[in-house]
C-alpha cells in the first residue's frame, strides 16, 4: 500500500494476466455474497432512507461514496442489464433513479464490519473509506485536469481499487494484522507478505472479487495493476496507480507511515507522474498535485460526518420501531 510498494514494470506482458484463473482467491470467495461497509456508514444510510424529507439525489450521492455500497449497486445493474456495463456518468442518474424499496433492501442485507478491533489503532478501517474516498476524488481530478474522456469513471475505479481488502477484512481480519507486523519489518514487500500470510495477495485477490461481483471489465485492470502500473498501461490502471501514490503521501496509508520529509514525498509523486504520464502532461505536474490536494478537504469532512451521530438519530429510532426486522438485519450484515 505504500508508494514504496509501487513499481512502474517496463512491459504489459510482465504483469498478472487478468484471465488468470485464480484458485487461491477461492476460500475468500465462498459464501461472499457482497462487500462489508462500516457500521457508520449503513447507520447513516439507514437515517436517510428513513427521512422523508431525503431526496434520490441525496441517496445516490451517500452510495456513491461508500465502496460497498457502489460495488452493490453496479453488480446489481450489470446482472440485470443486457447492455452488461453502464458509462458512469450514466450510472449516477441510474442511481438516483433507483427504486426506494431496493435501496432500502440494500441497506438491510449489506454486510457490516463488526471485528476490526485487533489492530487498532494501527489498522483503522474508516481510514480505507477516507483513502478509498480520496483517491477517488483524487483520480477524477487528474483526468479532469488530463482532460480524459468520463472522468467519473476514474473516480469509481479509485473508489474501487481496494477491494480486495475488505475481503480480507471480513474474511481473516487477525491475518491482517500479521501481514501489518511483517510489512513493518520489510516495508518494500507488501504483496508478497500479503501473499505469504493471506495466500493471495489484495490485487488478485480483488481481481477475484470483482469478476465474481461482475464489475465492469474497464475496472479489473486498476483493481489488479495498481501497484504495478506500466508505462504502457490503461488509463484507468495508471491514473488509479498515481492516486494510490497521492494518498500515501498525505499520510492516507493503511499501514505504517514511512518516515520521508514532505519534499522527499513530492518528489516521489513527480518522478511517478513523469513515468506514468505523456511528456505533454508531465510539464504541468504542480499543477496536476494542486487539483489532486484540492479534494483533501472535502474527503476528510465527510469522513468526520460519517462519524459523527446522525442529526435526530432517526436510524436507530427505525431500528426500534422494528426490532425483529432489526436483529435480522444486524444477524445478516455481520455474517
Ligand atoms: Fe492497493
Amino acid at each position: 500500500m505504500s508508494e514504496s510498494n509501487l513499481t512502474v514494470e517496463p512491459a504489459i506482458t510482465t504483469r498478472l494476466p487478468l484471465e488468470a484463473a485464480s484458485a487461491e482467491a477461492y476460500p475468500y470467495l465462498q459464501g461472499l455474497r457482497a462487500l462489508p461497509t462500516l457500521p457508520s456508514a449503513l447507520f447513516h444510510f439507514l437515517g436517510l432512507i428513513a427521512d422523508p424529507a431525503a431526496s434520490e439525489q441525496q441517496l445516490a450521492a451517500f452510495i456513491w461514496k461508500d465502496p460497498a455500497l457502489l460495488a452493490r449497486v453496479i453488480s446489481t445493474m450489470n446482472f440485470h442489464s443486457s447492455e452488461r456495463s453502464f458509462p458512469a456518468n450514466y450510472l449516477q442518474q441510474a442511481i438516483a433513479s433507483l427504486d426506494r424499496g431496493y435501496i432500502r433492501s440494500l441497506a438491510y442485507t449489506t454486510p457490516l464490519l463488526c471485528s476490526f478491533e485487533p489492530w487498532k489503532p494501527a489498522f483503522c478501517s474508516v481510514l480505507f473509506w477516507e483513502r478509498s474516498l480520496l483517491c477517488a476524488n483524487a483520480c477524477q481530478a487528474l483526468a479532469r485536469q488530463l482532460r480524459l474522456p468520463a472522468p467519473e469513471q476514474y473516480y469509481v475505479a479509485g473508489l474501487l481499487h481496494d477491494i480486495g481488502y475488505l475481503v480480507f477484512l471480513q474474511k481473516k481480519p487477525e491475518a491482517l494484522a500479521t501481514v501489518l507486523e511483517r510489512w513493518a519489518a520489510q516495508p518494500a514487500q507488501l504483496l508478497e507478505i500479503e501473499r505469504q500470510v493471506m495466500g493471495i495477495n489484495h490485487c488478485r485477490l480483488g481481481l477475484a472479487v470483482g469478476r465474481k461481483l461482475n464489475l465492469d471489465s474497464w475496472m479489473l485492470p486498476a483493481i489488479a495493476h495498481h501497484h504495478t502500473p506500466a508505462r504502457d498501461s490503461d488509463w484507468f490502471t495508471r491514473i488509479t496507480s498515481i492516486g494510490s501514490a497521492f494518498c500515501n503521501w498525505k499520510g492516507r496509508d493503511f499501514f505504517p507511515s514511512r518516515t520521508l520529509a514532505r519534499n522527499d514525498w513530492r518528489q516521489e509523486m513527480e518522478e511517478i507522474l513523469n513515468v506514468l504520464l505523456p511528456p505533454t502532461a508531465r510539464q504541468n505536474s504542480a499543477q496536476l498535485l494542486e487539483a489532486m490536494e484540492s479534494c483533501v478537504p472535502p474527503v476528510r469532512k465527510w469522513i468526520a460526518e460519517l462519524l459523527q451521530e446522525p442529526a435526530g438519530n432517526t436510524h436507530r429510532a427505525e431500528l426500534s420501531f422494528d426490532p425483529p426486522r432489526a436483529k435480522i438485519a444486524a444477524a445478516a450484515a455481520c455474517s
